[in-house]
């Protein structure tokens, strides 16, 4: 569906390329992740993908034509919610959304059936200078849907979002995954690549340094832990951390056990944002 192959990128006047040699593939019906932290080039790799920065070296094929050379049609297939939405402030969402729609010669889904499915549907005659962040950025994914498009561009779609929006956004995506729909995402959140796709690229720098499942990322790298909380005399909790493995016969885990402190023991699965620290030395934020 979409093959990317030593891509390059340099943003005109700036010295550094910003994306320095990618190559991927993602699959029709997967939704793939680019977890990364801010500036590692997500965003400006995506712009290059929905055809917006044409000035790219390599190969970029999707519905295999090269995304620089497409044509006004390719933007019927495809949906992009932009990290920052851009609505009209003083229109009302149903009155964006009907404008958006009408910019399409293709078959459209009813706002109302987008604002209902995304629990807007009571605010969709309200102007969109009041709605608040969670809101904006479920109209932003109503928007993208308009078209019905058979690949969706998400920019960080759970960002800034409360847990409970955040979840709404999440089970969207995966309904719509479920229809057949090819979903890139960016995202710097850990819980979003982990939940919800089906591959993660870890991209620092304008680089991807890994791709793979969240699973198998889990099981190559995740050394457990065991954290055991004890109480000393007089002293407050004191936490020690052991590896799983070899525990029974790690002599300083047998002395505490028998010593009658210990207070909790926990086992600890590695995070995927502790996976990407130990994979390419950096964090998230
Ligand atoms: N329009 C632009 N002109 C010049 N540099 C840019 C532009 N947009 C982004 N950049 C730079 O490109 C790098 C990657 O940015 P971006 O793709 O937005 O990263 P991410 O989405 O991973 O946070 C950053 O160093 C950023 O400053
Ligand atoms: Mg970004």
């Amino acid at each position: 569906m979409i093959d990317v192959e030593k891509l390059h990128f340099t943003y005109p006047g700036r010295k550094e390329p910003t994306i320095k040699g990618m190559d991927f593939t993602i699959n029709e019906g997967e939704i793939f992740g680019f977890l990364g932290p801010s500036g590692a080039g997500k965003s400006t790799a995506q712009k290059i993908l929905i055809g917006m920065l044409k000035n790219y070296q390599g190969r970029v094929r999707i519905f295999d034509q090269e995304v620089s050379q497409v044509k006004r049609s390719y933007y019927e297939r495809i949906g992009v919610a932009f990290e920052f939405p851009n609505f009209y402030q003083r229109l009302t969402a149903m009155e964006n959304l009907s404008l958006f729609r009408s910019l399409y010669t293709g078959e459209t889904v009813a706002p109302e059936e987008l604002l209902m499915e995304m629990g807007l549907n009571e605010s969709a005659r309200m102007k969109v200078s009041a709605y608040s962040k969670g809101m904006k950025m479920r109209l932003n994914l109503c928007r993208a849907l308009l078209n019905k498009p058979d690949i969706l561009f998400l920019d960080e779609p759970t960002s800034g979002l409360d847990p409970l929006n955040a979840k709404k956004v999440k089970n969207k995506i995966v309904r719509l995954k479920e229809e057949g729909k090819t979903i890139l995402i960016t995202t710097h959140n850990m819980n979003t690549a982990d939940e919800i796709c089906d591959r993660v690229a870890f991209i620092v720098d304008g680089r991807i340094q890994l791709i793979d499942t969240p699973r198998n990322l889990k099981v190559r790298h995740n050394e457990k832990k065991v954290q055991v909380e004890s109480r000393e005399k007089d002293h407050g909790l004191k936490i020690n951390e052991f590896d799983l493995q070899g525990i029974g016969t790690n002599p300083d885990f047998l002395t505490l056990l028998r010593s009658n402190k210990i207070e909790t023991i926990h086992t600890q699965e590695a995070t995927l944002e502790d996976i990407f620290i130990n994979v390419t030395g950096r964090g998230l934020n």
